[in-house]
């Protein structure tokens, strides 16, 4: 959703945003402490330790430098509440007794429809819940009862999960969502019903566990449907999505564990591996939905937690599994370890075999995500005898190596890999260069081996960084920007959100005024907004402001030109090489 809602004019958005006090309103969700003109404190998107969240009362804006959330006092309560824009607009001008006109257009008519149609398949889905979790203490449910008793669950288990059982006839679910007062579009829209050639509806699930599946605001958003016999087929039935359920972007029972408030999260395959181990009383775990796991399960995750540990089952495909999921979350610079059930299965396996305790050791044991693959793909080749082997081992962990941003950590997985597998660092630097650039697809066989292989992730950093700087400066120095408006071109940035900010800047400072953060906000995308908010919340303190910002230009020309030298080595490019150095 774009920020920018033609709801009301910016000077009433404006005003909402002045008159609430941003360091008031943030400290009823987050503790902040003073430091200079800023505030600091814990933030609340992410789990931290050391606060990176800061509060700038003069610029109106907020910016965690930990997760990058950040934005004006309305994206604060959009986020911590879960509200919409227009929700959390009206709280606030209560809040600073700002009297709203009735925002009355298209925009704001569908937004309200929308989230009426989600409240009623909420709605739907909780009293489909109730209904099959009522089912376990009539007749036809006790079939769902003994099988929990099997899989010694509790009846405080089913009570917690809210688990259930759905009847086998095909229609009770129906009748009973359409005496409640749905109708049968509704009904089928949440995900309750099927729909036979004739339009007519059926219950979906039928003669089955029923697992709600809970959104992190705890509200039933679907289900996971185990079958009873082994005959039957699938062995689980899922809700398809809907406008309010999505199997890639939710995460069974995270409202559960987000409460634990700990610092890991375990990451099982099942419902049934997470629902054992919640009832040996460990909360931080929760799996995916049927799915293998999608970056944005990993945001969800990173959001919370510091650290995911991978507890897949035992077999071949927890191993592809476990890849797959650590190339996600390294992605996303998560900490990533992995953790292995010896002797079982799967997790629900090893908790009844072996206990609490046993598992809490597993868990203490847990290896490092890299250092789990150099063991696992150790023993699987010959290092001491075999030189092939060597070389193949080098190259299952290449795609994991090339993941690692840290240039200490890399470092020293290098070191150790290196000695495993007794070649020399160089080589394996040497490899990673090259498949770092064939993956960007720049390579064509003739890049020169003498550069440094990641030495293109070091200049976007620096060359990033260096932007940002610019920007800060600029936007809080009026006669700055004036005074170096020649050397100030477009080129000097390549990302949209930069340009954007800088054209702004421009344009207040040509009419000699200051960029107001908190007013600007509005003009960039709910994406964009914490890319905004980490530059204007940067304090720009230094003595000389013209020799920071001549600095800064000349950086970034110089890395511009550095980049340009390298991308002409990689592709052999000689004529246009010797052209721009003669240029200097
Ligand atoms: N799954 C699915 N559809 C299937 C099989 C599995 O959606 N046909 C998903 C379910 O979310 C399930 C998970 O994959 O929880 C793991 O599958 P599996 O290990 O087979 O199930 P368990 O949860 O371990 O259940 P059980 O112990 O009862 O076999
Ligand atoms: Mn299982």
């Amino acid at each position: 959703m774009v920020m920018k809602l033609p709801l009301y004019p910016d000077y009433v958005i404006q005003e909402v945003i002045d008159k609430n006090d941003i360091v008031e309103v943030i400290s009823e969700h987050v503790a902040l402490k003073r430091s200079g003109s800023n505030y600091m404190g814990l933030c609340p998107f992410h789990n931290e330790k050391t606060p990176s969240f800061s509060v700038s009362p003069q610029k109106g804006i907020f910016h965690c430098f930990g997760c990058g959330e950040g934005g004006t006092v309305v994206n604060f309560l959009m986020k911590i509440e879960n509200l919409t824009f227009l929700e959390a607009l009206k709280a606030l001008a209560q809040r600073a007794n700002i009297m709203l006109p009735e925002a009355n257009n298209a925009d704001s008519k569908k937004e309200a429809a929308i989230k009426d149609k989600k409240e009623t398949y909420f709605n739907i889905n909780y009293d489909a819940a109730k209904f099959f979790y009522k089912k376990l203490s009539d007749k036809d449910g006790q079939v769902a009862v003994a099988y929990f008793k099997e899989r010694e669950l509790t009846g405080q288990c089913a009570k917690y999960f809210c688990l259930g059982y759905s009847p086998a006839k095909g229609n009770e679910l129906l009748n009973h969502l359409k005496e409640k007062g749905y109708n049968e579009e509704d009904i089928f829209k949440a995900g309750l019903t099927s729909k036979r050639d004739d339009g007519t509806y059926y219950d979906r699930f039928r003669n089955r566990i029923m697992f709600p599946i809970f959104n992190i605001n705890d509200k039933v958003i679907g289900f996971g449907a185990r079958r009873i016999t082994e005959d039957v087929n699938p062995k689980y039935l899922n809700t398809s999505d809907t406008l309010i359920y999505n199997k890639s972007k939710n995460l069974y029972s995270l409202n559960v564990a987000r409460r634990a408030k700990k610092s890991e999260i375990i990451l099982v395959e099942g419902y049934m591996d997470v629902i054992t181990v919640v009832k040996y009383g460990i909360p931080n775990v929760t799996a995916t939905l049927g799915t293998a796991l999608t970056p944005d399960q990993a945001k969800l995750l990173k959001r919370y937690f510091n650290e995911v540990i991978i507890c897949y089952d035992s077999d071949d495909a927890g191993l592809e599994a476990k890849k797959r999921a650590i190339l996600i979350l390294r992605d996303l610079e998560i900490k990533t370890s992995v953790m292995t059930v010896e002797g079982a299965k799967d997790t629900d396996e090893f908790l009844k075999k072996y206990g609490k305790d046993r598992f809490l050791s597993l868990i203490s044991r847990r290896k490092s995500d890299i250092l789990y693959l150099m063991d696992i793909f150790g023993a699987k080749y010959e290092l001491q005898k075999n030189i092939e082997d060597r070389i193949k081992y080098i190259g299952e962990l290449l795609p994991y190596l090339s993941k690692i941003k840290n240039d200490v950590e890399l470092d020293v997985y290098i070191e150790e890999i290196a000695k495993r597998a007794k070649t020399s660092t160089q080589s394996i630097y040497a490899q990673l260069g090259k498949t770092r650039l064939i993956k960007n697809g720049t390579s064509n066989g003739t890049q020169n081996p003498t550069i440094a292989p990641y030495a293109g992730a070091i200049l976007t950093d620096k060359l990033e960084k260096t932007r940002e700087l610019l920007l800060a400066v600029l936007a809080d120095n009026v006669s700055i920007f004036l005074k170096f408006e020649n050397e100030l071109s477009q080129d000097l940035f390549e990302n949209e959100v930069h340009l954007k900010l800088f054209n702004m800047i421009k344009e207040k400072s040509k009419s000699h005024h200051k960029l107001e953060a908190s007013s600007v906000m509005v003009d960039f995308d709910e994406n964009e907004v914490g890319q905004v908010t980490k530059i204007l919340s940067i304090d720009a303190k230094c003595d000389n402001k013209s020799l920071a910002v001549k600095d800064y230009i000349n950086t970034i020309l110089q890395e511009q030109k550095n980049k340009k030298i390298e991308e002409m080595l990689a592709n052999g490019d000689m004529e246009g090489l010797n052209a721009l150095l003669k240029n200097k």
